[in-house]
């Protein structure tokens, strides 16, 4: 009998223990402590032992009833007390793990580039004017003084939407717009996007973008335009730049120069990105024909002024050691994430 009772014991003990659940310890409490349970089943063949030992068979019996409730009970607090093991899964944390970073959006170097030439610009005391990119003929030539057929129209080769609307070639042609708006003092700059019939290879591209300067007053000279290309080439490249101007034709200025910038490269002295000579050439600038101030309706006795244009990428080009233009188009994330 002491064996069948320290037996049951054993049992129920390992019973509570398996429980996780609330359910699991009424049935296990059902099992042993029950009306028809193993405890009571035990008590009930007392009276086949023999006399001498029912005393101490109950005794035993009662025992292991009252540990069996004190083991329940405890199982059951333990089990209040034990997270869900589902929810804990759900609900874990590997600190561990490396964060998830967000991807952060940055600006387009070129648009940086753009944004950084028109601060210095805003220094100097310029605002800045936007246009159409699309055309129509008189602003895109006829007001630049192009005379008809002339061969200077050939480098602004565009694409044509009619017969005399199309993609501006340069944003020239919002000098013509922003002058007819107003009277001098004029101190413009233009970003834009322009459009020419190019090949597209390393450095051309069908679309690209132009920074335009326009200023006209009184007693505006040459040397106005020299200190303010060199302003300009300083704020981009830092002091030690020289700036070089040299004899060209545009239709629009007169005279007309070619802007250039010593080498930020070599500085001067000549390597593969100024081709050994020393110096890079940005641009176009000149003083503004008093053809196309007439045109606007300002007096060019009066009147004098300067205008200037440059290429975008090529500045970003330069500062960011960027071999081909195409780059800046392709929308390509492994060239964006850099910036
Ligand atoms: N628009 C010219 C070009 O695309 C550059 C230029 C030259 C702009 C002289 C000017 C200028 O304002 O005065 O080649």
């Amino acid at each position: 009998m002491e064996d069948k009772i320290r037996k049951l014991a054993e049992e129920a003990r390992e019973a509570v223990a398996a429980a996780t659940t609330d359910e699991q310890l009424d049935a296990a409490r059902a099992r042993f402590l029950g009306r028809k349970g193993k405890v009571r089943e035990l008590r009930q063949s007392i009276p086949d032992l023999p006399e001498e030992l029912r005393p101490e068979a109950g005794k035993l019996i009662n025992q292991t009833g009252k540990q069996l409730e004190v083991l329940l009970e405890q199982r059951r607090q333990a089990l209040v007390g034990a997270p869900d093991e589902e929810q804990a899964a759900e609900e874990r944390l590997d600190v561990t793990l490396p964060g998830r970073a967000p991807r952060i959006a940055g600006r387009h170097p070129l648009l940086a580039t753009m944004e950084d030439m028109i601060d210095i610009f805003l220094g100097l005391g310029y605002t800045v004017a936007e246009g159409p990119e699309v055309e129509d003929y008189y602003h895109a030539f006829d007001a630049l003084n192009y005379p008809e057929d002339h061969p200077a129209m050939d480098e602004q080769m565009t694409f044509y939407i009619e017969d005399d609307v199309l993609l501006r070639s340069q944003t020239s042609t919002v000098q013509i717009r922003v002058m007819a708006g107003q009277q001098p003092p004029v101190r413009v700059i233009v970003p834009g996007r322009c459009f020419r019939r190019d090949t597209v290879d390393a450095t051309h591209c069908h679309t690209f973008y132009q920074l335009e300067g326009l200023l006209v007053d009184e007693g505006i000279t040459f040397a106005d335009l020299k200190g303010t290309l060199q302003a300009f080439a300083e704020g981009m490249f830092g002091p030690e730049v020289k700036v070089r101007i040299r004899p060209d034709f545009f239709p629009f200025t007169e005279p007309s120069t070619e802007f250039a910038v010593s080498c930020v490269m070599c500085g001067g002295e000549g390597c593969r990105v100024c081709s050994q000579t020393g110096w890079l050439e940005l641009g176009g600038a000149g003083a503004v024909d008093p053809n196309v101030l007439e045109m606007v309706g300002y007096d060019s006795e009066t009147y004098t002024g300067f205008a200037f244009g440059v290429g975008v990428e090529r500045f970003a080009m330069l500062r960011h050691g960027i071999t081909d233009i195409r780059v800046f188009y392709g929308g390509d994330m492994r060239m964006l994430r850099q910036f």
